[in-house]
């Protein structure tokens, strides 16, 4: 290892304000009026304006850059010496948000990236090995399914085309929405194996914080199945139709919605269960609704218990669509198992937070990841950062600056280490 200005490279640090600086300037586009939030769904034009910046970050710093055909952006910087076809260690998240998230989400982990191989560049201090950061496209999967869409194609789970395929719950196609914003790049997927893969991201939970621990060392990502359910019933008036003659499918999606509340308290903690969105038609309060379309969200860390989950709600759609005369349909959005990190990479995020006197603990994930899809190609883990009440998905998130800085110098070391390698 080179050592520059008489700083050893376990002594480098990044530099907090220029972190904080860039994590405002991105928060910027997309911003939500009178929040601290950001409003940048997947490949649409605030997404196009987020990637513009983040890539004339990239060649500021003189990274290469490239894009697939999913669009996700990779910068990747050789150092002077390294040889260019020694495999990178990776960083890298997430740029697209929930319609309404937070301003940390996904973005920290890009932006600490940056500032890793900003920090280095400054010091004059070359890894032995390239350093790369991508942007993965569409995360959140909450416009298209699945989410961690981009990795999972990085990574050979999905085709390109079979990607570029879903249709968005706006009615528009991923494949015409990327061509739009001018994302769809001609780098090859599965993309470049990485020689290691590690990602800052913000904890969005509260055990940080409840602990007063400064780092996660993230050990698990817990399984996750979305399924879309389309409730046919028929439409009548409110007023005239006896309450034994409905079919109504307003009623028939609240009854399910409660049943995912119970399904959940049944099965125990850490079993949790969403309807986070339900769509009605006509959605007029004079009239039994004919058609109701609704998402449930389940996870569980163990996957017998998820598959349990999901037979309950199949029996549940069962039970509803006998007892109210309605027909159920279901569409499978997402479904992953869930993800042991590497232990080795596991152990290094929490050996060098300790040696940077930071507090420490091993921890599962109860978000989705794009680590969790790198971890099928290469040697993966993750660094949490506390989550203010444990709150995200919402605009309100925060993380305090010095955990943010802290969860970016932890990057910085592992990722030198990993280099060593
Ligand atoms: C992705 O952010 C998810 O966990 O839903
Ligand atoms: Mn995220
Ligand atoms: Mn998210």
């Amino acid at each position: 290892m080179t050592v520059t200005d008489g700083i050893e490279p376990s002594e480098l640090r990044i530099d907090g304000d220029r972190l904080l600086q860039r994590l405002a300037g991105l928060a910027e586009i997309g911003a939500i009026a009178g929040t601290e939030g950001c409003s940048r769904l997947a490949f649409t034009d605030a997404d196009r304006d987020g990637r513009d910046l983040v890539v004339t970050w990239m060649q500021d710093l003189g990274l290469t850059v490239t894009i697939d055909g999913i669009g996700n952006v990779v910068g990747t910087w050789v150092p002077d010496g390294v040889d260019p076809a020694l495999a990178p260690v990776m960083t890298g998240s997430h740029i697209d948000t929930v319609a309404t998230g937070g301003r940390y989400d996904g973005n920290l982990g890009v932006l600490a990236g940056l500032e890793v191989i900003e920090t280095l560049l400054g010091a004059g201090h070359a890894p032995e090995r390239p350093l790369a950061v991508t942007v993965f496209s569409n995360e959140e999967g909450a416009r298209f399914p699945p989410d961690m869409m981009g990795s999972l194609v990085y990574v050979g789970g999905m085709a390109v085309e079979e990607a570029l395929a879903v249709d968005g719950i706006d009615g528009s196609r991923v494949g015409a929405e990327l061509d739009r914003i001018g994302y769809r790049g001609s780098a090859p997927s599965p993309g470049l194996t990485p020689h290691a893969f590690v990602e800052l991201h913000i904890e969005q939970g509260p055990v940080l914080e409840r602990e007063g621990i400064r780092i996660g060392a993230v050990e698990s990502v817990q399984g996750i199945s979305w399924t879309e359910v389309t409730i046919e019933g028929q439409s009548n008036h409110a007023g005239t139709t006896p309450m034994a003659l409905r079919h109504d499918a307003g009623y028939a999606a609240a009854r399910l919605a409660t049943r995912m509340r119970e399904l959940a308290t049944e099965l125990g903690p850490p079993q949790v269960a969403t309807v986070g969105a339900i769509d009605l038609h006509p959605n007029l309060v004079n009239v039994v609704a004919a058609r109701a379309v609704l998402t449930v969200d389940l996870r569980h860390t163990d996957d017998a218990v998820l598959t349990e989950a999901e037979r309950r709600l199949d029996v549940e759609l069962e039970a509803i669509a006998a007892a109210e005369g309605v027909s159920i349909s279901t569409r499978r959005l997402a479904r992953f198992e869930p993800v042991i990190f590497d232990p080795t990479v596991v152990g290094l995020v929490e050996a060098t937070a300790g040696d940077l006197d930071l507090s420490t603990r091993r921890m599962p994930s109860g978000a989705g990841h794009d680590a969790q899809m790198l971890s099928r190609i290469c040697p993966s883990a993750m660094i949490f950062t506390p989550s203010r009440d444990g709150i995200s998905h919402n605009p309100a998130e925060h993380t305090d600056p010095d955990d943010l800085v802290a969860g970016s110098d932890v990057l910085l070391q592992v990722m030198l280490r990993l280099a060593a390698r």
